[in-house]
């Protein structure tokens, strides 16, 4: 295996000792994308939100303090994220606001109906069936609660076979029942809002 094919897997599900190093790198190289992507939506303090593929956890860290008196959940598959992202969030854990369970997108361990916004920052195109995947958000989702995705779309085009272009993801997101998709672009990052 190449150490580029590596460097993949770990991203795409970050193990022991590399895996570790490589979320703490996330964190850091994944900050300004979270950051625009966050001020394109608005948290009343009071939500329930979910982060997908929390990785590392900076995201998580980022939501909690943007929504005051929320609750903040985060799944990722990889022990090593959940280990990472719990370990950041430590005293959010402690105080009940954050929660942090090891799960796959494919089967989120939650009611349906339950979450206000969801946000899933540079892991949609590491998902193994994005049709099922999609429909798995929506249920879980809230009636108008949003489901926020952004990436870097050298990404997307390198890691996606389907579903590459915005009209793909569109028609995707609308048949899934999405009754609003917007698009936003910045220095090669997109950030798609799809509203319940
Ligand atoms: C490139 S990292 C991004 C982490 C974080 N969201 C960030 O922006 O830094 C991708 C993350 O998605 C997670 N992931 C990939 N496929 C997943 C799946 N099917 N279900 C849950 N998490 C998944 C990986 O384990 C990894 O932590």
């Amino acid at each position: 295996m190449s150490v580029l094919t590596k460097l993949i897997e770990q991203a795409k599900n970050p193990r022991g000792f590399v895996g570790a190093s490589m979320l703490c790198i996330m964190n850091a190289a994944h900050t300004n994308m979270t950051r625009w992507a966050l001020s394109n939506v608005k948290i009343n303090g009071h939500a329930n939100v979910l982060d997908i593929g929390c990785g590392g956890g900076k995201t998580i860290h980022t939501l909690s303090k943007m929504n005051q008196d929320g609750k903040i959940y985060g799944i990722d598959y990889s022990k090593q994220a959940v280990e990472n992202s719990i370990k950041l969030n430590k005293k959010d854990i402690d105080l009940g606001k954050v929660l942090i369970k090891q799960a796959s997108v494919s089967a989120m361990p939650f009611s349906n109906d339950f979450f206000d916004i969801i946000t899933a920052f540079q892991t949609h195109y590491f998902w193994p069936n994005l049709e099922n995947d999609v429909k798995e958000v929506f249920r879980v989702l809230t009636s108008n609660g949003y489901f926020i995705i952004a990436a870097e779309l050298y990404k997307i085009n390198y890691h996606m076979r389907k579903f590459k272009t915005k009209e793909d993801i569109e028609k995707l997101l609308k048949e899934t029942g999405f009754s609003n998709v917007v698009f936003h672009e910045y220095r090669g990052s997109i950030c798609i809002i799809a509203r319940k």
